[in-house]
């Protein structure tokens, strides 16, 4: 008999079928105590577990004592109790290559949008204010030349620093757990202190995971340590930042622009003050979102699956200890 899981996204018609072919499959619309409940026996005797952007807590792996593997379609895991799946011999799987470039490109486009006000100038012309030829109150900032501030070397931080050297030449500052080689030998990238890296960078560009460690790390006095020119850009995390802190920082003139894809709370609020700002681009974690990507990611995320309950874990597994 083929084991159990439960689908919590909906895959591509091909990847669906690839997954069907391993593993009787049961398709659920989220991972709420209601769906949960109404498909309790499904839920019982799932071996694994597999979609993206909801909670796996202790809670829910009480309802599912077979389970064997979570498979997550996307890098970050801050929504899965890793002890708890550790104590319970869970293995999680995430897809932690098949994004890097794409979210690079993300960061590299809330540079660019913020520094020269794409969105806000673009909004004025379709607004019919494009009356006579610009003058310097719809002027931007350059990038090329300016400091690249990143704060987090890993593969999306490499990939962003690619991309600010060779087609930017900016020269780039890094922080990070450790010091790179390959960052410092190929983009001459220069490690330093987060606070040194927060007073010299032109653009701080911040690419965290979110744990106990990255929470708010970046608040009111890490704002005040930036310049005033500074443009701040978070394409990690929402949590990493102090968002009240960013907004008053915005709001104070304490730094002069903000480039988002991730907030506090997804979907940000209606109601948020950053979509006050003129100075904020604010996107819907789009970080990895081309049609390419988030299927590459998928087909990663499944083979994963299929991988772990096969007894075959070799890469993409964040808890290798547990097999
Ligand atoms: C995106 O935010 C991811 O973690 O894949």
């Amino acid at each position: 008999m083929k084991p159990s899981v439960i689908l919590y996204k909906a895959l591509p018609d091909d990847l669906h079928k690839r997954l069907e072919e391993h593993f009787t499959v049961t398709q659920v619309k989220n991972l709420s105590q209601e769906t949960v409940a109404q498909h309790a026996e499904a839920f019982a005797s799932a071996e694994g577990l597999l979609g993206s952007s909801e909670k796996v807590d202790s809670a829910l792996l009480e309802k599912m004592p077979k389970l064997r593997a979570t498979s997550t379609i996307s890098v970050g895991y801050d929504n899965f109790d890793v002890e708890a799946l550790n104590a319970r011999n869970v293995l999680l799987m995430h897809t932690p290559t098949a994004l890097t470039e794409t979210v690079a490109d993300t960061l590299m486009a809330l540079v660019l949008s913020t520094a020269r006000r794409v969105v806000e100038v673009a909004e004025r012309v379709k607004a019919g204010e494009w009356t006579k030829s610009i003058g310097p109150d719809w002027f931007g900032v350059d990038v090329h030349g300016k400091t690249l501030g990143i704060v987090g070397m890993g593969r999306i931080g490499l990939a962003l620093a690619q991309r600010a050297h060779f087609g930017f030449n900016m020269p780039i500052l890094y922080n990070a757990r450790r010091q790179h080689k390959e960052a410092e030998e190929r983009f001459n990238g220069r490690y330093c202190e987060l606070d040194t890296l927060l007073q010299e960078a032109d653009y701080v560009c911040l690419i965290l995971p979110l744990t106990e460690e990255t929470h708010h790390l970046i608040g009111k006095a890490k704002f005040e340590k930036m310049k005033k020119t500074a443009i701040f850009i978070n394409a990690g995390r929402g949590p990493v930042v102090d968002e009240k802190a960013l907004i008053e920082a915005l709001q104070q003139g304490e730094i002069h622009a903000a480039g988002l894809d991730v907030f506090e709370q997804e979907p940000l609020p209606i109601d948020s003050p950053l979509l006050a700002l003129p100075n904020v681009v604010a996107l819907p974690h789009i970080g990895s979102a081309t049609h390419e990507t988030r299927y590459n990611m998928a087909s990663t995320a499944v083979d994963n699956l299929i991988d772990a309950l096969n007894g075959k874990v070799e890469k993409n597994c964040v808890n290798p200890q547990v097999k």
